[in-house]
């Protein structure tokens, strides 16, 4: 059987604030953590990126700081850019700074992105949302998509207009976030009205949030029920052709508590 060596994910979508950075977090802290794939998390939103804050990190460098010496990148001057999360997990956190991120050439992005190859099996890429310069240089250059949307009218409008400037290919996965049982859309509704299956359905889960959010624990690590589990599901499902031999983070076993 032929298996992949590495997998890049690029976690997008239309809207902001859909839950993108908890997701991409999530989803590398359980690679790292319960799969021992080595994992490479990249905050690309520049000036708003918040990774390093749901990781508790305080990241010196950015992946920004890796432009420089791009054309002739080695894995010494990837370790001086990263922040290494409890998890195993190697975060390159935004830059704070704008203006210097939007100058980022295709060329560059691509040249990032087959150094993180060389180095990581499973690489994911935290977007800012709507189709900026960055985003799409993400979305056209990864393996898989993960575009999350929630179940309310604007974000399915938005949603709509832009996977239909999406590239065929890679593959899109839809996740749904912020699902709440007996709202206005079903997962079922959302599926035939984008004429696409959804690959997860991440439900609202406010304390796990909390906690991910103020104190910087990925909710996948420390919680086995709600929001953790279908993190588990989805990394599962994202890293099959990975490992083959691991088992299946959706099989971990559950207890009683959340
Ligand atoms: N499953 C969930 N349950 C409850 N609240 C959630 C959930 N997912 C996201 N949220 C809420 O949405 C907020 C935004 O989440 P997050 O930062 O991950 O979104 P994002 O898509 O990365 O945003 P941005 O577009 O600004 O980068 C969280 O701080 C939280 O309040
Ligand atoms: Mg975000």
């Amino acid at each position: 059987m032929s298996m992949q060596t590495s997998i890049s994910v690029a976690v997008a979508s239309a809207k902001g604030g859909v839950g993108k950075s908890l997701a991409a977090t999530n989803l590398s802290a359980l690679t790292a953590a319960r799969l021992h794939l080595r994992t490479a998390l990249v905050d690309l939103d520049a000036g708003n990126g918040i990774d390093d804050l749901l990781l508790d990190l305080a990241p010196e460098k950015s992946w920004l700081d890796l432009m420089p010496v791009l054309q002739e990148i080695t894995s010494e001057h990837l370790e001086l850019a990263r922040t290494v999360h409890t998890s195993g997990l190697h975060l390159f956190a935004a830059p704070a700074d704008y203006v210097g991120a939007h100058g980022l050439e295709s060329s560059q992005f691509t040249a990032l992105l087959r150094v993180l190859r060389e180095n990581y099996q499973f690489i994911v890429l935290d977007c800012p949302s709507g189709l900026v310069p960055i985003t799409r240089n993400a979305v056209s250059r990864c393996d898989v998509i993960l575009f999350l949307l929630t179940p309310d009218a604007p974000c399915l409008r938005s949603t709509q207009r832009m996977l239909a400037h999406l590239p065929e290919s890679p593959p899109l996965g839809l996740v749904l976030s912020q699902y709440e049982v007996g709202g206005v859309f079903s997962p079922s509704d959302i599926e035939k009205t984008l004429r696409r299956t959804m690959l997860g359905v991440l439900p609202i889960d406010a304390r796990a949030v909390w906690e991910n959010v103020h104190y910087g624990q990925p909710c996948a690590l420390s919680r086995k029920r709600g929001l953790a589990a279908e993190y588990r599901r989805v990394a599962s499902v994202l890293t099959k052709d990975l490992h083959p031999h691991q088992p299946a983070l959706a099989r971990m076993p559950t207890g009683n508590g959340s």
